[in-house]
């Protein structure tokens, strides 16, 4: 029997694959959607301490190979995804489910970290170090200074399973620095990976979307391959209790594969899951289950991270 079954940080999950924070999670409804679709779980949007309105519209544009978007984390606030959750955890107890948040500055992260620390949410937090879409604010990843430091504040006192949310990386010395600071600390998982930030998608003669005249992160096809090239260079440099979850390029089974061959212990549906709902994730699993079918591998374990080199 062929399984797709995975675990992250102790938990199980009936299935390797999820949203990515940021599609069909922003509210209880989609949430429930993909709960009850073949997904192995959920993560929600990324949630900051208040209701956030986000960038004006038209500010997701759906493009032949991906995605643009410019969202600016419009979200319902931390209460909102956080008193769910606690419901959930109650009526399901067999199941986790994450959490994804940051705050609009460093302080408000430790406000929100801190208020999730002292409640009875048992489930995984993803910290978001990635947004590309606030104005004026940068993606916190690409700052190694910053990032360290507010790691370092943060397992001060968060002492629940936490991962990261990473933007993309491009160069091999910084997936050497940053996968020394990631080393230091007890994350329990890395999320490669973020659109890729500030591309510009141009249709006749003008951009599709309207906040920052047109930049917008980017996902879908055009991504994969960096995806994978960050899954995999983190996997290569991670301590091994930091499991990596996949995002990326994930249209069908064969780039689930390819996320999990690079090292993804969870790979995650973004740009895909906008274009063809939560069906998506029972084509792709039965795609998955296919190609592991006719390669003779039993479990994800057989081939997570066995990417071949050439001598
Ligand atoms: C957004 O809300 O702008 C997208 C979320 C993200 O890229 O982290």
């Amino acid at each position: 029997m062929v399984s797709t079954k995975t675990q992250i940080a102790g938990f199980a999950f009936d299935n390797c694959l999820m949203n990515a924070a940021g599609v069909a999670c922003m509210t209880i409804e989609e949430l429930e959607g993909v709960k009850n679709s073949a997904a192995g779980t959920f993560v929600t949007k990324t949630a900051t301490l208040d209701f956030c309105q986000g960038n004006p519209e038209p500010r997701y544009q759906d493009v032949p190979l991906g995605s643009i978007n410019s969202m600016g984390l419009p979200n319902n606030g931390l209460d909102y995804y956080l008193d769910y959750l606690l419901d959930l955890q109650e009526k399901e107890p067999n199941r986790t489910f994450f959490l994804s948040l940051v705050g609009m500055s460093p302080e408000e992260t430790h406000t929100i970290l801190k208020k999730v620390q002292e409640s009875e949410f048992k489930g995984l937090t993803e910290l978001n170090l990635s947004c590309p879409n606030v104005p004026g604010k940068p993606q916190i990843a690409y700052d190694f200074e910053t990032t360290d430091r507010i790691l370092s504040e943060v397992f001060a006192y968060f002492t629940k399973p936490l991962g990261i949310k990473l933007p993309p990386y491009f160069d091999i010395v910084h997936f050497d620095q940053a996968a020394a600071i990631f080393n230091k600390y007890p994350l329990k998982f890395v999320n490669c990976v973020n659109s890729i930030g500030n591309g510009l998608y141009i249709e006749d003669e003008s951009v599709v979307i309207r906040p920052k005249n047109g930049f917008g992160g980017i996902g879908g096809e055009y991504i994969k391959p960096t995806a994978l090239a960050n899954v995999h260079a983190f996997y290569q440099r991670l301590n091994p209790q930091i499991q990596i979850i996949g995002t990326g390029g994930v249209l069908t089974g064969r780039d689930a594969f390819e996320h999990i061959l690079c090292g993804a212990s969870m790979v995650q549906v973004g740009t895909t899951l906008h274009k063809e709902g939560v069906c998506a994730f029972d084509r792709i699993t039965n795609e998955l289950k296919a190609i592991m079918t006719e390669k003779g591998y039993e479990n994800l374990e057989d081939f997570r991270g066995k990417l071949r080199y050439i001598d």
